[in-house]
C-alpha cells in the first residue's frame, strides 16, 4: 500500500509554482516580495535530490514540522512553495482559482503526453473534458457492466489460491483493466498486455528521479512511453478503418469535430487516453483500496455489505446471470459505503498549480 500510504499522509499538499513571483522579484528588487519561510536548495537541482533521497513522506513531513503548513522549495525544476491546510486548498482551487491555471513539472508532463487535457485550458481542455466525461457517463457505463462484473469475478479467482496478495497493487491491475475495457471496448489480448507492461514501466517512472541516464527507471519510463504511442497508433489505424462508430472512449475521440471541423491528431488521441489511464487507475485502486480497510476494521458492516450483495448474488442464479445496470443503482449499503470511504480517504494528496500573477496568502507570500 506504498501509494495510498503516501497520498494519505498529508491533507492536501497543493504545489503554487511562483515563477511570476519570482520573475517579478528579479525586475523589481526595491520590491522584494516576502516569500514564506524554507529553502531553494541548489541551483537549477533545488532540493529534487533531498527529495529522492528518502521517503517522499519524511522529506514533506520534516519541511512542515521546521516551517509549518506553508513552505518554499525548489523540485523538479521548479521553483515552488507548498501549502499544506484545507483553508489554502480552498484558496488556491475554490476562492481565488482565476491567479492559478493547472501546471505539471515538465519531467510528468514529457510521460503523460503534452496534449493530454490537464495541461490544457480553454476551448481544447473543454472539448476534451467533455469527450472523457461523456465516455464514463451512465449510458456508456450502462453496458459494461457484465464486463466488468466479469473482470472482478476473474480477479477473484486469482487470488484464490490463499497466497498473500497486495491489496492495492492488485487494485491497480483491477482499475487498469476496466480503464481499458471503457477506452477501447473489448480489445484483443495481445494489445492488452503490451498496453499493461509498457504502461507499467511508465507508472514506475512516474514518480522517480527524471534523469536521462540510461537504465534509471525515468529513462526506462520514456522508452515505454515512446513503445506506448506506437501501439496507440496502430489500435487507432485499425480503428480508423473499420470506420466504426464505437461509442467508447477511443471512439469518442475519434469522432470529435471541432467548431472548424477539425478532428483530433493521434498524438492528440494517445495523449488523452494514457491521461485518463494515468487519472483512473490509482484513484480508483486508492479508493477500492481505503473501501477494504474500512470494511475490514468494522466487522458489523462488511456483513451488511455482503448479505446485500449475497443477496443480489441468489437472485442472479448464484452469479449464472450477469449483474445488471438496475442493480448496481440499488445497493444502499455498498453505496454508503462508498461515498463514506471517499469522504474519509484522501485520495488526491496533492497536485500543482502555477499562479498566473502575484498572489498573497495569509501575508506569507506578497508581491
Ligand atoms: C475516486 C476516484 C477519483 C478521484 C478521487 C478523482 C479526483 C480528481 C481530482 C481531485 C481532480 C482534480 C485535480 C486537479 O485539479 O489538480 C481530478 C481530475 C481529473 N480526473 Fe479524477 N478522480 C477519480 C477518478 C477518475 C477516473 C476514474 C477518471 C477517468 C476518466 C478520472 C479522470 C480525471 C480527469 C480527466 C481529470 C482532469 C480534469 C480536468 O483537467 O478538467 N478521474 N480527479
Amino acid at each position: 500500500m506504498e501509494k495510498p500510504e503516501f497520498l494519505a499522509y498529508v491533507v492536501i499538499f497543493l504545489l503554487a509554482l511562483l515563477f511570476y513571483i519570482l520573475r517579478r522579484e528579479k525586475r523589481e528588487p526595491k520590491h522584494r516580495a516576502k516569500l514564506p519561510p524554507g529553502s531553494l536548495g541548489w541551483p537549477y537541482i533545488g532540493e529534487t535530490l533531498q527529495l529522492y533521497s528518502q521517503d517522499p513522506n519524511v522529506f514533506f513531513a520534516a519541511k512542515q514540522k521546521r516551517y509549518g503548513e506553508i513552505f518554499k522549495t525548489h523540485i523538479l525544476g521548479c521553483p515552488c512553495v507548498m501549502l499544506a491546510s484545507p483553508e489554502a486548498a480552498r484558496f488556491v482551487l475554490v476562492t481565488q482559482a482565476h491567479l492559478f491555471k493547472p501546471t505539471y513539472p515538465k519531467s510528468k508532463e514529457r510521460l503523460m503526453g503534452p496534449s493530454a487535457l490537464f495541461f490544457h485550458q480553454g476551448d481544447y481542455h473543454n472539448r476534451l473534458r467533455k469527450l472523457v466525461q461523456g465516455s464514463l457517463s451512465p449510458e456508456a457505463i450502462r453496458n459494461l457492466v457484465a464486463d466488468i462484473e466479469a473482470l472482478a469475478v476473474s480477479a477473484l479467482d486469482s487470488w484464490a489460491g490463499g497466497c498473500v496478495i497486495n491489496t492495492f497493487h492488485e487494485m491497480k491491475k483491477f482499475s487498469f483493466e476496466v480503464g481499458i475495457l471503457a477506452i477501447f471496448g473489448r480489445l484483443e489480448a495481445h494489445y492488452r498486455e503490451e498496453l499493461k507492461k509498457n504502461y507499467c514501466i511508465v507508472d514506475r517512472g512516474y514518480n522517480s528521479f527524471p534523469t536521462n541516464i540510461p537504465g534509471t527507471p525515468y529513462k526506462k519510463a520514456l522508452s515505454a512511453r515512446k513503445r506506448l504511442s506506437k501501439i496507440l497508433s496502430e489500435l487507432i489505424g485499425e480503428r480508423k478503418e473499420k470506420r466504426l462508430a464505437d461509442k467508447d472512449l477511443l471512439g469518442s475521440l475519434l469522432n470529435s469535430k471541432d467548431e472548424k471541423g477539425e478532428t483530433l491528431t493521434n498524438d492528440q488521441i494517445a495523449d488523452n487516453i494514457i491521461g485518463v489511464l494515468f487519472a483512473a487507475q490509482d484513484t480508483t485502486a486508492s479508493v477500492m483500496t481505503w473501501i477494504l480497510k474500512y470494511l475490514h476494521d468494522d466487522p458489523k458492516l462488511l456483513e451488511a455489505v455482503k448479505a446485500e450483495q449475497k443477496a443480489i448474488n441468489k437472485s442472479n442464479e448464484e452469479g449464472n446471470r450477469p449483474l445488471t445496470w438496475s442493480q448496481t443503482r440499488n445497493m444502499p449499503v455498498t453505496h454508503k459505503v462508498i461515498l463514506e470511504s471517499l469522504r474519509m480517504a484522501s485520495i488526491i494528496s496533492f497536485t500543482f498549480r502555477e499562479a498566473v500573477a502575484d498572489v498573497e496568502f495569509k501575508g506569507e507570500i506578497k508581491t
